[in-house]
């Protein structure tokens, strides 16, 4: 593919981009269409007409198969080769090296952080970490047994009506305070959720500990005067976060986006795109999974369960990807940490039915023939579960992280100037006009 500037400088200046030509069957007409980066504009369609007066040629793309909705430079994948990178740097070393809120910053600002920077940004995520006291009035009001993700996206959406200047979304102040807040209270947030479904009072946040230091003390102190958590799952917690943090335009990215760009503040956005993380079909898979294996039970049911999926009686859940056609590379590197983790937590008794699944799905026809692998939420419940996550907190322990990457995708969203509202077309179907009687 070549870009604009290197076809400009192959034409000695004069900018030729290659086109699509198009011929109208309805009026024999042709179009030239620009093709830049391998995208044609939807646009660009609606000279196609048959009559002057027409709407002109739209494209017909239900959920998004096969239609850029914006240009990024936040986050790159090669489903094909199972590639996953943040601003550039492969997913798989950062997760070595760094820790999730340098990666949080990537995403968000582009580049890693100096020194100076990461303490300006690590002290200012710190001090945004405590909730207003009323959060803690609105937390009480829920049922004993409210699953903690209706809660999650509650309080997310409730914040907007603390930080009402949030709503001057195009002042860059107003974004960046904004961003230190939800980062540092998500965390808080997630684990006052879960203290309030077993009736123990909230643990406030301890501003000497790091980020996921500080989620696991909120989660699982009780009397201790400081709780000290394993460096493994410290370690294990902040990797997840980290692969975590972003995934180009997944069905809650496209949800923030298309929130967020009717302006409204991002305590409402990113509710929105929380909810869209809570289905089974994205973030609440790894909860999915989880009870997949339970239900399974024992290494011994496995093949009658795939025999189950291959006949259309549900999902091998926890696989298959609309992008990844290969091994997803987030999942590799969880089922490394694995062992790890299992070795301070003693091995999840349900590893065994995960790992028969894969080897026999990946055998599989079915499974191969359509391409599906594990994906990223395959093996992290097992990890969480380990870790003495109840089930229900799967889908939490995925939004934690993923608030940055829904806010770098929001500011890319704000400061670009193509966009606008979303607002998508449709192919009316329905009855011509017809009268009341
Ligand atoms: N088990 C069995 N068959 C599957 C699975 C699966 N997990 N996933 C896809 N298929 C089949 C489909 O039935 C379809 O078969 P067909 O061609 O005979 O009709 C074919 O594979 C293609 O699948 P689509 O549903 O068209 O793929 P799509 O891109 O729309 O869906 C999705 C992707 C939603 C992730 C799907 O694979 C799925 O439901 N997986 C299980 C849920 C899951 O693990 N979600 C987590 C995604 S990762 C994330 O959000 C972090």
């Amino acid at each position: 593919m070549e870009t604009k500037e290197a076809v400009q400088k192959k034409n000695g200046g004069a900018l030729k981009l290659d086109t699509l030509k198009i011929t109208d069957s309805r009026t024999g007409k042709e179009f030239e269409i620009p093709i830049d980066h391998e995208t044609v504009k939807a646009t660009d369609l609606r000279k196609i007409k048959v009559k002057d007066d027409d709407f002109g040629m739209m494209t017909y793309d239900p959920a998004f198969m096969n239609t850029a909705s914006c240009k990024s430079r936040i986050t790159f994948i090669d489903g094909d080769k199972g590639i996953l990178r943040y601003r550039g740097y492969p997913i798989e070393q950062l997760a070595e090296k760094k820790s999730y809120l340098e990666v949080a910053y990537l995403v968000l600002y582009g580049e890693l952080p100096n020194k100076t920077q990461y303490e300006e940004w690590e002290n200012q995520v710190r001090f945004h970490t405590y909730l207003h006291e009323n959060v803690k009035g609105l937390m009480e009001s829920f049922r004993y047994d409210a699953h903690p993700m209706g809660i999650f996206v509650s309080v997310l959406a409730a914040l907007s009506t603390f930080y009402p200047e949030a709503k001057h979304v195009l002042d860059p102040e107003v974004r960046r305070k904004q961003v230190w807040r939800l980062i540092g209270k998500v965390p808080t947030i997630a684990a006052w959720a879960y203290r309030h479904s077993i009736g123990l009072p909230y643990v406030y946040p301890e501003n000497d500990l790091t980020y996921p230091e500080n989620f696991l003390s909120m989660m699982f102190k009780v009397a201790e005067a400081k709780y000290k958590p394993d460096p493994v799952l410290v370690k294990a917690l902040e990797v997840l976060f980290i692969l975590h943090a972003d995934h180009e335009q997944n069905c809650s990215a496209n949800a923030m986006r298309s929130i967020g760009s009717s302006q409204v503040d991002p305590y409402c956005a990113s509710a929105g795109a929380a909810a869209a993380l809570y289905g089974p079909l994205h973030g609440g898979a790894n909860e999915a999974v989880l009870r997949m294996l339970d239900e399974i039970g024992s290494m011994d049911k496995v093949p009658a369960f795939i025999k189950d999926v291959k006949d259309g009686k549900g999902k091998l859940m926890g696989f298959g990807h609309r992008v990844y056609k290969n091994y997803d590379p987030r999942a590799k590197i969880i089922k490394k940490m694995a062992d790890q983790v299992f070795g301070v937590t003693g091995k999840n008794p349900k590893l065994e039915i995960a790992l028969e699944l894969e080897r026999i799905a990946l055998q599989d026809d079915y499974f191969v023939k359509r391409k599906l692998y594990p994906n990223v939420d395959f093996y992290s419940g097992l990890i969480y579960q380990a870790m003495k996550f109840p089930v229900d907190m799967f889908p939490v322990l995925f939004a934690i992280p993923r608030m940055s990457g829904w806010l770098a995708q929001w500011e890319e969203m704000l400061m670009d100037p193509e966009q606008k509202i979303a607002r998508p077309r449709q192919m009316y179907l329905g009855s011509d006009k017809r009268d009341v009687n």
